[in-house]
């Protein structure tokens, strides 16, 4: 069994990302410039947006953090996305998922200039990705790719199974790895909460991508001796022993699974650091592809 080290495989994209910066610099170019929108005071995403703020310091990239409270209306933030299209010195725009109830998701990720659409969640770069045009890709599924090609795991003709079928991971990892590429060429089956046999289904499953949000779900005997598991799970469970009050668990029960796997990812240190990695890349791209 081989653990997936995102951490170890993210630090090496931001060391590479860094150089790039540092010759952006000497041909005094542009540096990219990392606009990220966070609403209300949601403490899982203001862990992922200081998390993704940090990055940029780090590379060498501008970032600039606009905070709105939770009250805001659909207008306001729309108006500020305007905004953001509008300034030439931003190159991506980020706004932080969930939004309050009272602002339409998809209202705010179509507002995004495509151009800008660092998350990849605009429906126009999800149809360029569909049809393998070059595009943004949605930082996650992103992050997962380019861990199975750090590894170079040779994913061709496997059976991946993606448990969840969101618009952030399942539906886009599963177009991705089912597309003529390497990672890719896998015959990808969806599951989700309405799926009858998923024990039987997952039993049959070379790759399982666990994307469903619900802690150590996952268990032993779903999985077949050799499996390669990516974890994407991020709840965060009460745990008094920890100071924060809280631990976080993915969506496998790591423990019992890991014995059986060629290849896993653990929860923290997997997917997580290849997802902010993923969108540092996305940003690079965008400032290039902008100026
Ligand atoms: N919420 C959960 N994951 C993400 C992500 O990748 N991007 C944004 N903007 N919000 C999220």
């Amino acid at each position: 069994m081989q653990i997936l080290d995102g951490q170890m495989a993210s630090q090496a994209i931001r060391d590479a990302l860094k150089m790039e910066v540092a010759q952006l610099i000497a041909e005094g170019k542009k540096i990219p410039h990392l606009a990220a929108v966070l609403v209300g005071n949601h403490g899982a995403s203001e862990t992922y947006v200081g998390a993704k703020v940090k990055a940029c310091a780090e590379i060498g990239y501008r970032s600039t953090l606009i905070r709105f409270e939770e009250d805001i209306s659909e207008n306001k933030l729309l108006n500020e996305i305007e905004n953001l299209n509008n300034d030439p010195g931003v190159d991506g725009i980020l706004v932080q998922l969930p939004l309050p109830k009272q602002v339409s998701d998809e209202k705010v990720i179509n507002a995004i200039q495509v151009s800008k659409d660092v998350d990849g969640f605009h429906p126009i770069s999800i149809g360029r990705m569909v049809q393998g045009q070059p595009s943004f890709i949605p930082a996650t599924p992103h992050g997962i790719m380019l861990l199975l090609e750090h590894y170079k795991i040779d994913t061709r003709g496997m059976h991946a199974v993606v448990i969840g079928r969101s618009n952030i991971v399942g539906r886009p990892i599963s177009i991705l790895l089912s597309s003529n590429s390497q990672p890719g060429n896998c015959t990808v089956t969806i599951c989700h909460s309405h799926t009858h046999n998923l024990k039987e289904i997952c039993l049959q499953a070379d790759l399982i991508v666990a994307a469903l949000g619900k802690p150590e779900f996952l268990r032993a005997d779903m999985v077949k001796e050799g499996v390669i598991i990516i974890d994407v799970g991020i709840t965060r469970v009460p745990d008094p022993s920890k100071k924060s009050g809280f631990a976080i668990k993915g969506d496998v029960k790591f423990d019992e699974v890991s014995p059986k796997c060629s290849y896993i990812t653990p929860v923290p240190r997997g997917v997580g650091p290849m997802t902010i990695a993923a969108l540092m890349k996305n940003t690079l791209k965008a400032c290039q592809e902008n100026n």
